[in-house]
Formats: C-alpha cells, sequence, structure tokens
C-alpha cells in the first residue's frame, strides 16, 4: 500500500537533449536515464538516436532535427511533452567547431554555419522550452567550454562559446524571477568525436555527464549556475 503511494507520489522528469547522438550528450541522455529520468534525444543522425533508444529503452525516444531550425526544435519538445507529459529540464549541447583556425584565415561562410549552432541554436532550445520549463519550475542547462572562459588566439568557435557563458548568466536571472535555474557546463578538452583523434588521456563524456547530473539533481533551493571541469595535465 505504502509502495503504491510511493510509486504514484514519484513521476520521472523528462530532459531535452541537443547533440544527443554522440559524445557529451549520448553520455548524458545515459547517465540521466541511469538516474530515473525519460529523456528525449535531438540531432541530425536518425539512426544513432534509434541506437541509444534501444540501448536505454522505454525511457527514451529519438527526435530526429537540424538544432539549427527552430520549428524542428519546437516540434520536438512539443512531441516530447506529449509522449512523457511534462519537459523538467533542457540540455542545449548541440555544438561543433570551424574546418580552419583563426579569424583572417577562418572561412566566413563556414562561421555562420557554427554560429546558427552554436550561438542560434542553443537560443532556440530556450525560447522553445521556456513555456514547459515554467510549468514544472524547470533548469535550462547549456554547453560552454573552457573556450569562452579564456581568450584562444584568433578562435571564432572559442567566441560562441563566449557568448554562451553570457547568454546562460543573463538567462540565470531571467529564469530565477519564477524559480527557475540555468546552469552552463564548461568542459576542457573532451575524449568524443568533436576532435578527428582519440583523446584517452583528457576528460570523458561520462565526466561531464555527472557534472550535468549534479547540476540537474541539486535540491530546489541550489541554483548551479556553472560547473567548469578541466582534465589534469
Ligand atoms: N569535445 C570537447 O573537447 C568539448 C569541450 C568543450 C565543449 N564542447 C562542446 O560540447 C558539445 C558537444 O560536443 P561533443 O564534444 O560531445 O562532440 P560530438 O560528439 O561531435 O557531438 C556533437 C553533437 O552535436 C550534434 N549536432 C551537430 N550539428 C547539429 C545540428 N545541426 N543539429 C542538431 N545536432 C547537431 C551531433 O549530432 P548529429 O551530427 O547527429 O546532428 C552530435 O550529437 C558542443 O557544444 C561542443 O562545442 C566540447
Amino acid at each position: 500500500m505504502i509502495e503504491t503511494d510511493l510509486q504514484e507520489i514519484i513521476v520521472a522528469k523528462t530532459l531535452f537533449i541537443t547533440g544527443a547522438s554522440s559524445g557529451i550528450g549520448a553520455a548524458t541522455a545515459k547517465a540521466a536515464a541511469a538516474a530515473g529520468w525519460n529523456v528525449g534525444l535531438f540531432a541530425r543522425s536518425e539512426d544513432k538516436l534509434n541506437a541509444l533508444v534501444a540501448e536505454i529503452g522505454a525511457q527514451a525516444i529519438a527526435l530526429p532535427g537540424d538544432a539549427t531550425s527552430y520549428e524542428a526544435q519546437k516540434n520536438a519538445l512539443d512531441k516530447l511533452a506529449a509522449k512523457f507529459g511534462s519537459v523538467d529540464a533542457v540540455f542545449a549541447n548541440a555544438g561543433r567547431g570551424t574546418s580552419q583556425g583563426g579569424t583572417e584565415k577562418g572561412d566566413p561562410e563556414d562561421w555562420k554555419a557554427m554560429v546558427d549552432l552554436n550561438v542560434m541554436g542553443a537560443l532556440y532550445t530556450a525560447h522553445a522550452a521556456m513555456p514547459y520549463l515554467r510549468k514544472t519550475t524547470g533548469q535550462y542547462v547549456v554547453t560552454g567550454s573552457a573556450a569562452g572562459r579564456r581568450h584562444i588566439k584568433g578562435s571564432i568557435y572559442g567566441a560562441t562559446k563566449f557568448f554562451i557563458h553570457g547568454f546562460a548568466g543573463n538567462l540565470a536571472d531571467e529564469m530565477a524571477e519564477w524559480g527557475g535555474r540555468c546552469m552552463v557546463v564548461s568542459p576542457g578538452m573532451v575524449n568524443t568525436a568533436f576532435f578527428d583523434e582519440a583523446k584517452p588521456d583528457k576528460l570523458q563524456p561520462d565526466d561531464v555527464a555527472s557534472a550535468v547530473m549534479h547540476a540537474l539533481e541539486a535540491p530546489a533551493h541550489v541554483a548551479v549556475r556553472e560547473i567548469h571541469l578541466m582534465p589534469v595535465g
């Protein structure tokens, strides 16, 4: 009898993740599901999302789409809320680098595609999710970077992450007005498909996923505003 009552009271929360098909996003999806969350997995690679859903089970749904499209993110969030009843947190994590480093030698067309994803994509997640997060007094988590905290010669990628850090602080203040929370996770080098070569001695995707889960599972009166993690050495 008591167990039944408890089951009714403890309702699983739901997390929307962009860039969920690999690296930090996929690791966070697995960590969140293991902690009892439902997860909506958003990225362009439908095959990878389906494989992840098969691994995680009924707590996960694949939401294929391009994060540079506001409509695609909004439709995915609507689908996720319809499936699980609410959206309690979002993780705006989809991001990419540039093929050519530096400003003078950079490729403006490639910058535009990167800004569309790293900057506009994260803003779209926030705007499309906010009505849902207000209902659940929820959380917005975004992937910044060590490259958004210190200057790197000529880096346009780093500049997109400076934007993310600035935006996350501003959004944290806006969401705090109704009890919502916003956190930026800023890792140094992580061993993911972001790099062509493996980085086994750097941070692992699970390390970043643990940091995200720390913020998501923090007591309601604790706003974790930033977690900055670096590999040792
Ligand atoms: N690795 C690092 O050292 C490091 C350090 C600091 C911050 N970060 C940041 O961490 C985040 C995740 O990167 P990662 O390291 O985990 O690399 P990753 O394994 O390459 O993951 C990138 C994710 O973004 C998705 N994505 C790319 N373009 C997209 C688009 N247009 N629409 C939707 N999804 C898109 C990819 O999926 P699809 O290709 O299937 O769409 C993939 O799921 C990025 O914001 C990155 O800037 C990485």
